[in-house]
């Protein structure tokens, strides 16, 4: 049946009055599962419902808690959505801080209020793979010291890694303040630059590691996070949604 627009638009209008408004296809968009124009198509569509009701009106105002369904099934923006990031160097891994460009403001306008935050964190100067989530108790999962995901990173050093950086490294680094990190896997490639898998993640810690050897890093770059490598097609700054393999991949782990 159709539904007069101007009925719908009532709706709204009443609950304007309690809550804040935002455009149906944004609201569509930010969920993540749809761009902005997917939205709109599917609003014109008529397979978009508010409050219970089709609108095919993708300017239409809902407020922000009238609930939307496309076809039938509730969406909102509760729907956890999974995002890998190259974090390029001079960004902050965290969901705002004053003064500074935070690895969200690198993000489209529909994944700013979705409740995205970084699952662990890279130093402002550190590249690479970054998992951006709204799904707390996976993050919690996927960083709990007791799990031990294994974190990669490329690193180059001032000076030269040899094979006994790789046995220290093995029998577990004495940081400067005393600390003795857990066995790490230290790979030197050729001269300065090497791989490193640690288990844990503690603040500046293969800075802190390479300090202590005498070999300051100069250049620090996440490629893999637990079972999550970074696609190299990614530019620095760019970003896209976890594959249905990568998903699954990291709730297996
Ligand atoms: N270790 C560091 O020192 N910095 C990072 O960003 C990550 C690991």
């Amino acid at each position: 049946m159709a539904f007069p627009r101007n009925m719908i638009w009532r709706r709204y209008i009443v609950k304007s009055e309690v809550s804040a408004l935002e455009r149906l296809d944004k609201r569509l968009a930010a969920t993540g599962k749809w761009s902005r124009r997917e939205a709109r198509d599917l609003i014109r569509a008529g397979r978009v419902q508010v409050d219970g009701l089709p609108c095919r009106s993708p300017e239409a105002k809902v407020a922000e808690d009238a609930p939307v369904a496309v076809d039938g099934a509730a969406v909102g923006p509760d729907r956890p959505v999974y995002l890998m990031l190259h974090k390029p160097a001079g960004v902050v891994s965290s969901t705002g801080e004053p003064g500074e460009r935070t690895v969200l403001d690198l993000l489209g306008g529909e994944y700013q209020n979705i409740g995205l935050f970084p699952a662990g964190r890279l130093d402002k100067d550190t590249e690479g793979l970054l998992l951006l989530t709204n799904d707390g108790p996976l993050a919690h999962r996927l960083l709990a010291p007791k799990n031990h995901v294994d974190k990669v990173y490329y690193l180059e050093v001032d000076g030269v890694l040899d094979q006994g950086d790789a046995e220290a490294a093995r029998q577990g680094i004495v940081l400067a303040g005393g600390y003795q990190c857990l066995p790490a896997v230290l790979e030197p490639i050729s001269g300065s630059s090497a791989y490193i898998t640690l288990r844990e993640g503690k603040y500046h810690q293969i800075k802190r590691m390479m300090a202590a050897l005498g070999k300051p890093v100069t250049y620090l770059k996440r490629i893999r996070f637990g079972p999550l490598e970074l696609d190299e097609r990614l530019p620095k700054g760019g970003w896209r949604a976890l594959t249905g393999l990568e998903l699954e991949a990291i709730f297996r782990h």
